[in-house]
């Protein structure tokens, strides 16, 4: 995908809405609710963005929204597209092309994730420190086009430390808030924060892969988001990640894993999750 395609996006995303958006959020399965929320908003069905590709997984709605949240400008791409689907990375990766091009300069990644970690529980949000390309292959492979970046990009700091600051901040102020309500009975530091493993898919892991994840220094295992984030970076759009953790990781416990539990999961913190976006929007 050229830079003209991804102005081609652009410009027709441009035209739909006099917004002019900073801010862009990708919305993970079972999260696409907070899309909903926006004011002002202008919904585009990627089938009429240029060069977009469908999403088809069920609970990834195919949309991008344009509106503001607080008073701030977003667009938010409510589904996104997965390697698993078939896709190319180029593919995968066009949003963060096109969301570039349209002056964003900061993106919010959020997907649903296995968790690694006893202590790491299914309702828990993850905010990613770090991650291991365990897809197979690097999103970046191929021709490189030095107006978007350089050919060697620096991978030290993925995630911007001054958005995971703000991220922080905002979930123990949410926590606090939580307990002093009566909603939640001790003081629950929800917002772990750890190192997000990217596999392909489409099969969720076996419990010996779980294994040799957690060798390896993983702490939450899933099937998105790296592709977009290693795009981002790339262009030098500074990126946060959150992942809402929908479930032990196989042979964590004796569960089998289910798409719809994933799904289940994502709309319980739904409430919380929409909360704390809308906090940290206003704070970027
Ligand atoms: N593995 C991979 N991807 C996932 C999982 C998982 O356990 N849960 C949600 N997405």
């Amino acid at each position: 995908m050229t830079l003209e395609n991804a102005a081609e996006a652009a410009d027709l995303i441009h035209s739909k809405t006099e917004l002019r958006p900073r801010i862009a959020i990708v919305l993970g399965s079972g999260l696409g609710a907070f899309a909903d929320e926006l004011e002002e908003a202008v919904s585009i069905p990627y089938e009429e963005i240029p060069h977009f590709v469908r999403s088809t997984v069920e609970g990834h709605a195919g949309r991008l929204v344009i509106g503001t949240c607080s008073g701030v400008p977003l667009v938010v791409q409510q589904g996104r597209f997965h390697f698993y689907e078939g896709y190319s990375m180029e593919q995968v990766m066009f949003p963060m092309r096109v969301f570039g091009r349209m002056g964003v300069d900061a993106v919010i990644l959020t997907n649903a994730a296995g968790s690694l970690k006893a202590g790491m529980r299914p309702g828990d949000l993850m905010l990613i420190a770090d991650h291991i390309n365990m897809m197979g292959v690097n999103p970046l492979r191929g021709p490189n086009d030095e107006r978007r970046g350089p050919r060697f990009p620096d991978m030290t700091q993925v995630y911007d430390r001054e958005l995971q600051r703000l991220i922080d901040e905002e979930a123990n102020g949410i926590a606090k808030e939580r307990v002093e309500a009566g909603k939640d009975k001790t003081f629950k530091d929800f917002l772990h924060r750890g190192v997000y493993c990217a596999l392909s898919g489409p099969t969720y892991e076996t419990p010996a892969e779980i294994r040799l994840y957690r060798t390896l220094g993983a702490d939450a295992v899933g099937m998105s988001t790296v592709p977009e984030a290693i795009a981002a970076r790339h262009q030098g759009t500074r990126v946060a990640g959150i992942s809402c953790i929908t479930n032990f990781a196989a042979g964590m416990t004796d569960d089998i894993i289910h798409h719809d539990e994933v799904m289940e999961v994502g709309a319980r913190v739904s409430e919380v999750f929409k909360e704390l976006l809308r906090r940290v929007i206003k704070r970027i």
